[in-house]
């Protein structure tokens, strides 16, 4: 793009940035924008550089032509060539927008992305190949990206070339695809404004890398499942009937992970007759990676449905009623009886035996979760050791460890012990006594055999019986990662 220094310049030194907008329209106007609503801000946002650009990038509003000129010296003709901005005769608008963003590392930019639609009760109907700025989907999935260093990563359906932004600063090499021209024609805009270099390629699914193999990929692929339709909305939905596209993602994704790669996928999924379970885990063992696979939410069909009806615009028109039953005799017809939102996480670890955990987790987590994903891989390799390995080490319990004693103040011991973590998923564990006594003494002095045999002897059972009891609950806080495996080598 043209001039995309330039233009960089000029709006950090307007301060349109995060925390430059953030302190400009206050809370009420941020979540004024957040509802679509665009006259909280509008009221504080005032009419100097930083007004302009906030009320003609963020507010869709047409400003005064000296004003842009004033708010982005010498920019507005090569901006008009470029198709960011057109000059009606009372002044001059956006044609598409150009937000701040800012991540949680404290790193601040833009992102490019097509208008919002239904500003202020404005008409709500997205064109087809419209490009969704940052959503709480693609926020998800930046949280959950794993945040090792890796070499090569691809974003599958870059849109506006959000998650490259989130990827830049952990990889050496970065890919974007997506099948919509106009996608990537603002995907690139991201990127020039924030001088992030990436390949960008047009293609469906994973054909514009089909010979690569990546060390990450992530993807907010178009997964929602809806009937087919002439006026399918690209950044949501593909041609694939039920959830065949992200099942694809997933199996054709796995293929094209380099040894120890990751594949990460936000995605909806049928729940139908057969256990949800089950049929998701099929997709993946074929591939021979390990899968760490999470329900974070279910929707019954028609609270499905509603959410979606109401995205693509069609509140309140004719055909509501048409397209809502349309949509339940899709369902029905494919036995769809809800829909479930989650995470597929697939590493290609090269053992054999894959193990594959798949559970629904719809409790709060700590966010960014990506850290304890990238760390379940190991810990779930880790809790299949064989016996001997797993008695022969020395665990110690992390430090976002904590344990909480339940019961009443006056009892002599407590009702339960609970072992939970304060990060990540925020797993939990209640404890009994052998494996409470068990994970108090594990500082990495002794090994599990060793405290197994000493805390036998304490509460006067055989040691083969206590190890019996012990050793699928010392799995399960292995698999949780609520004790991990000491790094000091182990002493003679
Ligand atoms: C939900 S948007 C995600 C955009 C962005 N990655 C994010 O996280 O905000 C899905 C993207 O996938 C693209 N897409 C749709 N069908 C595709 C296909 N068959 N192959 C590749 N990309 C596709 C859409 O154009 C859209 O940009």
């Amino acid at each position: 793009m043209e001039n995309a220094q330039a233009l960089a310049d000029a709006l950090l030194t307007a301060e349109f940035t995060w925390d430059g907008v953030a302190a400009r329209i206050g809370e009420p106007g941020l979540s004024g924008l957040a509802r679509n609503s665009t006259i909280p801000a509008a009221d504080t946002v005032g009419d100097d550089a930083l007004g302009t650009l906030v009320r003609l990038w963020a507010l869709g509003a047409t400003v005064p032509r000296a004003a842009a000129d004033a708010a982005l010296p010498g920019l507005v003709p090569s901006l008009v060539r470029a198709g960011l901005l057109a000059i009606p005769d009372d002044g001059v608008r956006a044609r598409v927008e150009i937000k701040p963003y800012a991540t949680d590392t404290g790193w601040s930019g833009w992102v490019c992305s097509d208008l919002t639609p239904g500003l202020d009760g404005g008409p709500t109907r997205p064109r087809p190949d419209h490009v969704l700025g940052v959503s709480p989907a693609s926020t998800s999935l930046a949280q959950l990206t794993i945040p090792d260093h890796v070499g090569a990563a691809l974003d599958l359906g870059t849109g506006s070339g959000v998650q490259l932004l989130h990827l830049a600063p952990h990889a050496n090499r970065l890919v974007g695809t997506d099948l919509n021209p106009r996608a990537l024609a603002l995907a690139r805009i991201t990127l020039a404004l924030n001088g992030v270099a990436a390949e960008l390629r047009e293609g469906d699914l994973y054909s514009p890398v089909a010979d690569e193999a990546f060390d990450l990929i992530v993807t907010n692929p178009p997964f929602v499942i809806s009937p087919p339709s002439p006026e399918r909305l690209t950044y949501r939905e593909g041609i694939l009937p039920g959830d065949e596209l992200v099942r694809r993602v997933v199996v054709d994704g796995a293929d094209r992970l380099a040894p120890g790669g990751t594949l990460q996928v936000l995605a909806n999924w049928a729940v139908t007759a057969e256990p949800w379970e089950e049929r998701l885990a099929g997709w993946v063992r074929p591939t021979g990676c390990d899968a760490l696979i999470v329900e974070r939410e279910r929707l019954d069909v028609y609270a499905y449905i509603e959410i979606w009806l109401s995205d693509a615009g069609l509140d309140g028109s004719p055909e509501y009623r048409a397209r809502y039953r349309e949509w339940l005799d899709y369902f029905s017809a494919l036995g769809v009886t809800a829909v479930g939102m989650g995470w597929l996480n697939l590493r290609r670890t090269g053992v054999d035996e894959p193990v594959v955990r798949v559970e629904s987790w719809p409790h709060l987590v700590h966010q960014p979760v990506g850290p304890a994903i990238s760390a379940s891989f190991a810990q779930a390799r880790t809790a299949r050791e064989d016996p001997a390995t797993l008695l022969g080490r020395r665990w110690i319990v992390p430090a976002d460890v904590q344990q909480e004693t339940l019961g009443h103040p006056a009892a002599a011991d407590p009702e339960a012990i609970v072992l939970r973590s304060t990060t990540g998923f925020g797993r939990a564990s209640r404890l009994d006594t052998a494996t409470a006594a068990f994970v108090s003494a594990s500082d990495g002095d002794l090994t599990a055999g060793q405290l197994a045999a000493a805390i036998a002897d304490l509460l006067d059972v055989p040691t083969a019986e206590l190890v019996a009891d012990l050793l699928p609950r010392l799995r399960d806080l292995a698999a949780d990662g609520l004790i991990v495996p000491a790094r000091t080598p182990v002493q003679a």
